[in-house]
This record gives structure tokens, C-alpha cells and sequence, in this order.
């Protein structure tokens, strides 16, 4: 049985990755420090190290005691405004967190990693939908630490030799049960159900943009799609000589105005959202492109929008 060391394993997105590993008859080892992560999400069958990414003899030391194969790293920071705020925090944990990890890997010998990147690295690209070979321009410090992630795992490749997979995701949402929804509510859907459980309208924030409803388009992907792509892509660095970047998504867009609607069918309501100004700084329409990752590592999304956000309603925080 091949292990995996998961780091960030006990967030939203973790908590399914690790399921998703165990099902598919891995091995899997938690590091986590609980900053954002909760403990109650790791799995029965997953060990669980509580330790910063920071801490390099921490990780070596979990890589080595579970004679630990590869290791798919979620932990970082995420949210784009907070970014922009304090930049060095972005800095400190994600590059910080990589130089880390990868001396921890080199120190262990262990040479797999899929890596958590983000569609945050295209930036406004002037083409959609955006295949992987866009040039990358970041327009925050989140995202410009999640390209140079990128980075270093291909430097470090070159170097001394590994089998990696950077994955971008678009925008994540939906849970695979109820105990594992998104409790950050930072994000679109998120947002939707905390205005509606306070009995507030849900906004939409920006309807003249140049998009057939004036909505900002997004390509959204189901948190239980997403896990497989992170089972597929170990398989890939299993084989061997993997150094590939994937976009996660599905290839289809979604307007705002579209989540509402699909939201309103879910509630069994309509959600009466309102047209508010424009979040600054939101590329008018971000939707990947998925044949490589189609074609190389034979995945595709299975889950649809209305999937996602009827999954997400009974998994928010405080249902009332
Ligand atoms: C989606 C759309 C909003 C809330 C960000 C990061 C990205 C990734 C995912 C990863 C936008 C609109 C939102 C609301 C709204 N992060 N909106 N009303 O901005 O596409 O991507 O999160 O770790 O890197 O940039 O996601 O969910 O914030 O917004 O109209 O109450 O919904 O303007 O068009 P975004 P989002």
C-alpha cells in the first residue's frame, strides 16, 4: 500500500481529498495545524500529525515514521482581499510553507507531489476559456504565491528529480456530506446561504459586465470532482517522471446570475437577490479550458452546478 501525506487535511478541501485517497486503497497521513483546519474532519483510517508545514523536521519526521510515498499539499492561505492586506502572511505560509516542504521531501527522500495552485495565477486573462499555456499575471499576492509555488516545484523537479502535478482550481464548491461543507464563507455560494440564513437578500455584486446577463462567469467544480483529480493525479506521479500543470473545472461557465438561479431551485425559493456595484478586481469571465487534463489524466468533472449547491445547503454552518 502507497502513502500519502496530505498537508492541510483537515479543511474543506482535505477533508475529501483524504477520503478520496482512502477509497482508493492509499494510505493516508494528516498534517495539519489547525489553524483553519478542523480535527473532527480527518477520517477514521487517516493518521493525523498536528504540525505547521513550517516546521521542516516535523514534516520529515512524519514523512519518514509512515514511510510517507508522495505528498499532496493543500495547506496555505487562501483569501484573495486578505492578500492584498497583509502580503508578507501570504509570503511567509505559502512560499515560506513550499521552501519547507520541499527541503523536508528532499531531506526524506521523497520525490511525489501534487500541489495545490490556483486559476488565481491567470489573472484577467484576455482569452477564455484559458488553456494552461496563457500567460500567467497574477493580480494578488495570494496568487502570485500560488505561481511561485508552481515554481519552485519545477525548479526542485529540474533539480534533483521528482514526479509532480500542480493543479488549478477554479471555483470550488458543494460537499460530499454534510459534515464536510465549506464553513469560510469567503466564497460566492457560501455568501448566498449566509445572507439568506439572515434573513438578507444575496447580492449580486456587478451586473454591467460584458457577459450575456452582465454577471461575472465562473467555472465551478464540485469538491467531490475536485478529490478525484487529486487520486488521479498521485496515480500519475506514481508512474513516474510526472511534471504537469492541470486545470480543475469543468469547462462551463456560470453567471451569477445562474448560481441564484440554481440556489432559488434548491431553497424552493425564489432568493430575490440584488444587483449591487462591482467587487473591484473581479475578471469579468474565468472558465477553464479541460482537454489536458481530460486527455492525460483521463478525468473529467461528473458533478453539475445544481449538484453542487444542493449539496452545499444542508453541509452550510448553522442551517436554521
Ligand atoms: C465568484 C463570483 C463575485 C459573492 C476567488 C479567488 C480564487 C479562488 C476562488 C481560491 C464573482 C461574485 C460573490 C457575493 C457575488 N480562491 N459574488 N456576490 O472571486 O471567482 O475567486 O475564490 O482559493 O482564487 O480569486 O470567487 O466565490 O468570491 O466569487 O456576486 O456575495 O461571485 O463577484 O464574480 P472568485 P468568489
Amino acid at each position: 500500500m502507497t502513502r500519502w501525506l496530505l498537508t492541510g487535511g483537515a479543511g474543506y478541501i482535505g477533508a475529501h481529498v483524504a477520503r478520496a485517497l482512502l477509497d482508493s486503497g492509499r494510505g493516508v497521513v494528516v498534517l495539519d495545524d489547525l489553524s483553519t483546519g478542523v480535527r473532527s474532519r480527518v477520517p477514521e483510517g487517516a493518521a493525523f500529525v498536528e504540525a505547521s508545514v513550517l516546521d521542516t523536521d516535523a514534516v520529515r519526521a512524519a514523512l519518514t515514521s509512515y514511510d510517507v510515498s508522495g505528498v499532496i499539499h493543500l495547506a496555505a492561505k487562501k483569501a484573495v482581499g486578505e492578500s492584498v492586506e497583509q502580503p508578507l502572511l501570504y509570503y511567509r505560509e505559502n512560499v515560506g510553507g513550499m521552501v519547507s516542504l520541499l527541503d523536508a521531501m528532499a531531506l526524506a527522500d521523497v520525490s511525489n507531489l501534487v500541489y495545490s495552485s490556483s486559476a488565481a495565477v491567470y489573472g484577467d486573462p484576455a482569452w477564455s476559456p484559458i488553456s494552461e499555456d496563457t500567460p500567467c499575471a497574477p493580480l494578488s499576492p495570494y496568487g502570485e504565491t500560488k505561481l511561485i509555488g508552481e515554481w519552485m516545484v519545477r525548479d526542485q523537479a529540474r533539480a534533483r528529480g521528482m514526479s509532480w502535478v500542480s493543479l488549478r482550481y477554479f471555483n470550488v464548491a458543494g460537499a460530499g456530506s454534510p459534515d464536510l461543507g465549506d464553513t469560510s464563507a469567503n466564497n460566492l455560494i457560501p455568501m448566498v446561504f449566509d445572507a439568506l440564513d439572515r434573513g438578507e437578500r444575496p447580492q449580486v455584486f456587478g451586473t454591467d459586465y460584458p457577459t450575456p446577463d452582465g454577471s461575472c462567469i465562473r467555472d465551478y467544480i464540485h469538491v467531490v470532482d475536485l478529490a478525484s483529480a487529486h487520486v488521479a493525479s498521485a496515480q500519475l506521479c506514481e508512474g513516474g517522471d510526472a511534471a504537469a500543470v492541470f486545470n480543475v473545472g469543468r469547462g462551463i461557465g456560470a453567471s451569477v446570475w445562474e448560481v441564484m438561479a440554481a440556489v432559488s431551485e434548491v431553497v424552493g425559493r425564489d432568493v430575490d437577490a440584488e444587483a449591487v456595484g462591482r467587487r473591484p478586481g473581479d475578471p469579468p469571465e474565468l472558465v477553464a479550458m479541460v482537454d489536458r487534463i481530460r486527455a492525460d489524466l483521463g478525468w473529467s468533472a461528473s458533478h453539475d452546478l445544481h449538484d453542487m449547491v444542493a449539496s452545499a445547503w444542508p453541509a452550510r454552518p448553522n442551517p436554521v
